[in-house]
């Protein structure tokens, strides 16, 4: 790792040329004892997955498909403000890397013109109330033409190279997200979320909008204010009512 000027995140990567999900491979990897910071990647997915059950498309060499595993010592309510730190340093990265805007979509999707680039996982094990380990999964489309999207995500999903015009460098993309990523780390385990709840407001294109949130329990729909300290979506209701929202998939209304 030439240039690599982290202390912990990705000091230790283990590549992987074809894996069924890179999520396994870190799970597997956490029981035997991996240590904070390190990063399974992989040039292709057979079975990437994705939030909600979802798919997640990843063709060989054409993005990045990564799992990073961390143990950070915080209870296990602080897990959403995890995700959203790990978007913030995506979007960050993206922007360092190539001029295009980024905009967040809650919880932590990485939109680009209103397409799809990117999508953060995060998988946790947790004992007496206390985060054990999280494992960040993040796909970022990086250098996918249009043909390498089936035809249902065409119109959804969009890559950098797409966005940029050009080839993108996956090495120095992912090198500025392990520095953007560690010096967030480091900022929220020693002054907790609210430094991470700016910069994530600040970066995000829900917040302003009305929005219909749809998850297990029912759609809700409201005016996303912002997010709360715990990292829920807080929406205004029609009633005036202000609701906080842990989890589900966001779509923007008229
Ligand atoms: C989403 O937006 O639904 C989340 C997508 C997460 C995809 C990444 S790719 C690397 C890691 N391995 C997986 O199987 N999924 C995550």
């Amino acid at each position: 790792q030439r240039d690599l000027t982290t202390r912990t995140i990705g000091r230790t990567i283990r590549m992987l040329d074809t894996v069924d999900s890179t999520q396994r491979v870190a799970r597997e990897w956490v029981a035997a004892g991996a240590e904070e910071g390190s990063v399974v990647l992989a040039e292709g997915q057979t079975a990437g997955r994705g939030r909600m059950e979802r798919k997640w498309h990843s063709p060989q060499g054409k993005g990045i498909w990564m799992s990073l595993i961390l143990k950070p010592t915080v209870p296990i309510h602080f897990l959403p403000q995890l995700t959203l730190l790990t978007a913030v340093a995506l979007c960050r990265a993206v922007k360092q890397t190539i001029p295009v805007e980024c905009g967040i979509k809650w919880p932590n999707d990485l939109l680009i013109g209103g397409r799809k680039t990117a999508g953060i996982l995060l998988e946790s094990s947790a004992e007496d109330e206390r985060l054990r380990y999280v494992i960040a999964g993040i796909g970022v489309s990086v250098n996918l033409t249009e043909e390498d999207y089936p035809p249902e995500l065409r119109e959804i999903a969009t890559s950098l190279r797409i966005a940029a015009g050009h080839a993108v460098d996956r090495t120095e993309l992912l090198q500025t997200f392990f520095k953007q990523f560690e010096d967030l780390y480091d900022l929220y385990l020693q002054q907790g979320f609210g430094p991470i709840r700016t910069l994530w407001e600040a970066s995000s294109i829900t917040i302003g909008r009305k929005v219909s949130v749809r998850s297990a329990s029912g759609d809700i729909t409201g005016l996303a204010l912002g997010i709360d300290e715990h990292g829920a979506l807080l929406l205004q209701l029609d009633d005036g009512n202000i609701k906080p929202v842990y989890s589900g998939d966001v779509e923007a209304r008229a």
